[in-house]
């Protein structure tokens, strides 16, 4: 049988009102035209997800990762609803796509990207998940637990091909470079690097037992590809579960936990990341707090089975009430620090900017 690929393909093109939601319009355009590529064959199946402004597109196809079809596929899709964004003045319309013409590949263009080509199990559940008002750094913590903490994943312990551990492939944002560590053995050097998740953030995770690709995570640096604030590169994650990979629910307990991650107002708070329904998809507090979807799925032959909208459930009323609370608790510090980004961390007012206005004000210190 084929290998399938599981493409998820992301951009904020317009924002419905302000940062905070996806119009129903551009819904309706990538589903349409996600359709029509589906019945001409260059993709298998679809499904067009959201989270506050950005808009998701899950697809499945044959055709393998980084394949410019799907690729150009999605770039038109984006550039189609930012037409009726610019219609509708949505906010930032076509925040995310920084260049013109399309070159064979989204990277480095703008939307974020995660994708993995796998042979589909005789049962293929995977989990999608999609955030908004974060960046790629907020899945390190989760994938952490899914992957490396048997007090989250039982399976580390219970099952005996997850017993050999996973392998993580870290990226370094600011040297552009790759590295890939063991769990469990190298735990506390994968926990040095990724404790410091603005800067060491995990792209990939790998079963060591046979090097099946087990999670892949976009990691495109918006702000670091234009070299300007043009958006946060609010992230996507894609988890294989079951089977030697974590149970659904193992892949869903991280988000038991209202950690700390960079994004919310301007993207340049640190603000709860809550878990919640696609229709609570709706960052509006201070544009947060912080939210994260969960979409299931069960692959077969290709097509996408749901989506099961898992924190809809009510066993994560009570970690949004901790988001909450921490969100009364960290908003009360207003601009200081650490609510507010470090200022080599903050997108919309830089330094230099900053810095510039006050160069003349300056005086040296006397004694
Ligand atoms: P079932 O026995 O319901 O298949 O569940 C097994 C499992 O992995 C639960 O996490
Ligand atoms: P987005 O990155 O989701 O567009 O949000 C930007 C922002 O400024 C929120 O306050
Ligand atoms: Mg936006
Ligand atoms: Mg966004």
């Amino acid at each position: 049988m084929a290998k399938v690929t599981v493409s998820v393909i992301k951009a904020d093109v317009g924002g419905w009102c302000g940062h905070s939601n996806m119009h129903p319009d551009l819904i309706e355009i990538a589903d349409e035209l996600l359709e029509e590529a589906k019945e001409k064959g260059i993709i298998k199946d679809y499904f067009v997800a959201w989270c506050g402004d950005d808009l998701d597109l899950i697809m499945t196809h044959t055709k393998g990762v980084n394949n410019p079809e799907v690729h150009k596929l999605a770039w038109d899709v984006f550039n189609k609803c930012t037409e009726r964004a610019k219609e509708l003045k949505l906010y930032g319309a076509g925040q995310d796509l920084l260049v013109d013409t399309f070159s064979g590949n989204v990277k480095g263009m703008g939307p974020g990207v995660a994708e993995m080509e796998f042979e589909e199990r005789k049962s293929e559940p995977i989990i999608v998940f999609v955030a908004d008002k974060t960046a790629p750094s907020a899945w390190n913590y989760p994938l952490y637990k899914m992957f490396a903490d048997p007090f989250n994943t039982s399976g580390l312990v219970i099952d005996p091909s997850m017993r050999p551990g996973f392998t993580f492939e870290i990226l370094d944002v600011k040297k552009n470079k790759m590295i890939k560590l063991n769990a469990p053995e190298d735990l506390y050097d994968i926990l040095l690097l990724i404790g410091a998740s603005s800067r060491f953030i995990i792209k990939r995770v790998y079963r060591r037992k046979d090097n099946e690709i087990a999670a892949v995570a976009s990691v495109e640096k918006v702000n670091m590809i234009a070299g300007h604030y043009v958006g946060k590169d609010d992230p996507v994650l894609i988890v294989r579960c079951q089977s030697g990979f974590p149970a659904v629910g193992e892949a869903l307990e991280p988000f038991t936990y209202s950690h700390l991650v960079e994004g919310w107002m301007r993207g340049s708070h640190y603000g709860p990341l809550m878990p919640v329904s696609l229709e609570q998809a709706t960052p509006s507090r201070f544009d947060g707090p912080p939210r994260v979807v969960a979409l299931g799925f069960q692959i077969a032959n290709g097509e996408l089975i749901g989506p099961v909208d898992f924190f809809e459930d009510v066993a994560f009323d009570r970690v949004r009430q901790k988001c909450n609370e921490v969100a009364d608790y960290i908003r009360r510090h207003g601009p200081f620090e650490p609510h507010r980004l470090p200022l080599e961390e903050m997108e919309y007012t830089t330094l230099p900017q900053v810095l510039e206005r006050l160069k003349d004000k300056w005086v040296e210190v006397e004694e």
